[in-house]
This record gives structure tokens, C-alpha cells and sequence, in this order.
């Protein structure tokens, strides 16, 4: 009904019509319009039919699909040079997404154990009541990730570069290896997003996103993203309708703008991190660096060969322990004492007196979280200030006495 006829009918009803009837059909819109709608009308009683037995392209209800989540697909696809793509309420519903989708109860998963909390929790907790068990190893070691690999193992899991030591998968060798032993090699790019790193097109089969971190890149959305062929997207979607894991039309908007700049935000943190990472090592307060980046990183080869730069994210220790890093948190000014990554703005964080703060001194240190580790997010503020930030808050901290 065009808006004209409203005039016809009552108050009330042209109070509930007039915003729905606006026909927007001539207008192209230059920026995506964000399709904020549970449901779709249809033209007629025919095309309705014909949409829902399938024989034509049409929405119907918004957690089935929708145009502006739909359109964040097909940039993630694009980006991740992929066959096809699904987008998720978070990154944890990507992960959960692609286990459930991919595994059958008697299933197992051999994973990399420098993996976000999250979702080792999620494999260890609830992939587990699935039926599906998980061997954690270091993704390091070839011949323990080899020796972990069974006659149930389905999938091969590692992100490209791990928390919280920022070890450094090598994915191509991981292809050669999960290919040969007929596994799916599932790699999380959140760390390392395109243009730094493309695992498909090394081989590696699924590769998956938190869009909160570096896609959406401005700490105001939360958005999960997986890439792969069509016919391994099918299983996953249906877990996301069923599950209800769905990404809003706002955040799908949120992330198709984000992305827009991601090339250029990247650059800069590189280039700032890099930096840093040279400015830290040489700094009195601090004991240890860890950035892919730099000569002295374990895997600093593999990720040369691998990485078109080294990413936004590196972590050092302090020398004076766990009060002097407490103190860094304290003296920061321009960066934010905050959890997350992959922002504009540098975000800073002590693991062993937050996030990692339920586990005992003994497990935070088996899985490199030692009361002296700060993780820094490096953003796209000017490096001087950055430097100049860091250096009067590790001065501040260098003060006390341990
Ligand atoms: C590497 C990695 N993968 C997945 C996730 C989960 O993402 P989200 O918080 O969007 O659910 C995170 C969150 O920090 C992460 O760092």
C-alpha cells in the first residue's frame, strides 16, 4: 500500500503502517542500507509459495538469512578467497559452529593448546558432552601433533598465531600433514586477518574470525565469521539457525564498514608494533619480549615466510614480577587498561590479575601466562606518544621494590 491510500484509514493504523509501506525500490542507496527486520513481505500469494518451496530467491525470516548479514558473507568470502561464507553472533558461535558442524559423536579433535581460553573451554566442556574429545599438543611439534592423531580424529585446529606467547602455527606444513591423515585443517585468522595472512589459499580447509577484533576494529561489535567450501558451510548454517547463533543486521553493518578501513589499520599497528617490540626490547624494566617480528621469536621464520607482517599483538615480561606489572596498568595513559584486541586503540592488559586470574600460579604458568606477562594490543595512535606512554609507565613501575 503506497503512503497516499493511508490517508483513507485511521490514526492507528496509519501510525502502523506509514514507516513500512515507504517504498524505497527507485533509491540506490550508496552505502548498504542495514535491513533491521525480522521478517519480509511478498509481492503476492505466488511469489510467497514459490519462496518457500524453494524454487525462488527470496528472504523469509531473519534468523534463516538476511540481506545485510548475507552482504558481510560475501565480503568475508571475498577476503578469505573462499567458496562461501556464514557469519555468526561472535566469534565463540563461529568456533562452536564449525565443531558441531563438522564432528558426529565418537569424533575427536586434536587442537593446538596456545588457544584463546574460550575456546579451549568450549572444546574441553561442551564439544566433549558431544562425544567429540580433544587432545591439546603444541602445534610446534610436528611429531606430537602427528603422535595425537587417531583413527577418530576429524579435525586438525590451530590458530595462526597463539595467545599468550604469540606462538606461530606453520600452517603450510599443518596442510601436508592433516591432508595426508585425511583431516580438516581449521585455522582462526582472528590474530592475523587478511591482507596479513590467507590460510585457504595455503590449503588449509576452514578458516574462522572473532569479526570483534580486527574486522570490525573499532570495539563496537560482536561478530564471528567462517570461510570454506559451500558444501561445509551447509551443516554449519544449519547449526547457526537451530542454535540461534545468529549475527544482528547492525553488526553485520558495524563490521561492513570496519572492514572497509582494515588494510590500512593493520599497516599502522604493524608498523607500531614492530616498533614497540624493538622500543620494549631494549628497555631496563623488562625482562622479555615476545613478537613475531623479532629475530630472537621462536618462530620468527615461519611467520617471515608466512605472514605478509607480523601483526598488532605482542606481550613482554617485567622484570620486577607481578606488582610491577599491576603498576604498568596503573601508569598507562594513552592506551587502555582493557581486555579485547585488534581496536584502534591500543588496549593493554595484565593476564595473571584479570582474565587468568580463577587459575592457580602453576597452571597460569603451563600455559605461558606468568604473573609478569602484560599482553599489548598496539592500535593506530601516532608511535611516538605510544612509546612515550609505555616508557613513563614502565619507568613508574620500575620503582617499586619486589
Ligand atoms: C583468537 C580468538 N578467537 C576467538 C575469540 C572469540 O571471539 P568472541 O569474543 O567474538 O566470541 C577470541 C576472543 O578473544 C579470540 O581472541
Amino acid at each position: 500500500m503506497k503512503l497516499e491510500k493511508l490517508k483513507k484509514l485511521h490514526l492507528a493504523t496509519r501510525m502502523v503502517r506509514a514507516a513500512t509501506d515507504a517504498d524505497f525500490s527507485r533509491v540506490k542507496s550508496h552505502v548498504p542500507p542495514i535491513f533491521q527486520t525480522v521478517n519480509f513481505d511478498y509481492k503476492d500469494a505466488e511469489e510467497g509459495l514459490a519462496i518457500f518451496r524453494g524454487e525462488k530467491e527470496g528472504y523469509i525470516y531473519s534468523r534463516n538469512g538476511n540481506p545485510t548479514t548475507d552482504l558481510l558473507a560475501q565480503v568475508i568470502a571475498l577476503l578469505e578467497e573462499s567458496e562461501a561464507a556464514l557469519v555468526t553472533a561472535s566469534g565463540m558461535a563461529a568456533v562452536s559452529s564449525v565443531f558441531l558442524g563438522l564432528t558426529a559423536p565418537g569424533d575427536a579433535v586434536v587442537s593446538s593448546a596456545a588457544i584463546y581460553g574460550g575456546t579451549r573451554a568450549f572444546l574441553q566442556k561442551h564439544l566433549s558432552i558431544h562425544g567429540v574429545q580433544t587432545r591439546f599438543v603444541d602445534i610446534t611439534d610436528l611429531d606430537a601433533v602427528e603422535s595425537a592423531i587417531d583413527s577418530h580424529t576429524r579435525i586438525l585446529y590451530t590458530e595462526v598465531v597463539g595467545n599468550p606467547n604469540l606462538v606461530v602455527a606453520d600452517i603450510a606444513a599443518l596442510v601436508e600433514l592433516a591432508h595426508r591423515r585425511d583431516l580438516f585443517l581449521v585455522v582462526d585468522n582472528t590474530f592475523t586477518p587478511p591482507p596479513l595472512f590467507q590460510p585457504l589459499i595455503m590449503g588449509a580447509d576452514v578458516v574462522l574470525h572473532s569479526a570483534t577484533k580486527y574486522l570490525g576494529g573499532h570495539g563496537d561489535l560482536l561478530g564471528g565469521a567462517i570461510a570454506t567450501k559451500r558444501r561445509w558451510i551447509d551443516p554449519m548454517a544449519e547449526i547457526v539457525k537451530h542454535y540461534g547463533a545468529i549475527l544482528s543486521p547492525f553488526n553485520a553493518w558495524l563490521a561492513l564498514r570496519g572492514i572497509k578501513t582494515l588494510e590500512l589499520r593493520v599497516q599502522r599497528q604493524c608498523e607500531n608494533a614492530h616498533a614497540l617490540a624493538h622500543f620494549l626490547s631494549k628497555h631496563p624494566a623488562v625482562s622479555r619480549v615476545y613478537y613475531p617480528g623479532m629475530a630472537d621469536h621462536p618462530q620468527h621464520d615461519v611467520a617471515r615466510r608466512q605472514l605478509q607482517a607480523f601483526g598488532g599483538i605482542l606481550a613482554f615480561e617485567m622484570k620486577k614480577g607481578f606488582e610491577a606489572a599491576k603498576r604498568v596498568m596503573d601508569s598507562v595513559q594513552v592506551c587502555s587498561f582493557t581486555t579485547s584486541l585488534g581496536e584502534i586503540d591500543s588496549l593493554i592488559i595484565h593476564p595473571a590479575s584479570t582474565s587468568h586470574i580463577a587459575l592457580s600460579v602453576e597452571e597460569r604458568a603451563a600455559i605461558g601466562v606468568t604473573d609478569s606477562l602484560i599482553r599489548f594490543s598496539v592500535g593506530i595512535e601516532n608511535l611516538e606518544d605510544l612509546q612515550q606512554d609505555l616508557d613513563q609507565a614502565l619507568n613508574e613501575a620500575d620503582r617499586i621494590t619486589p
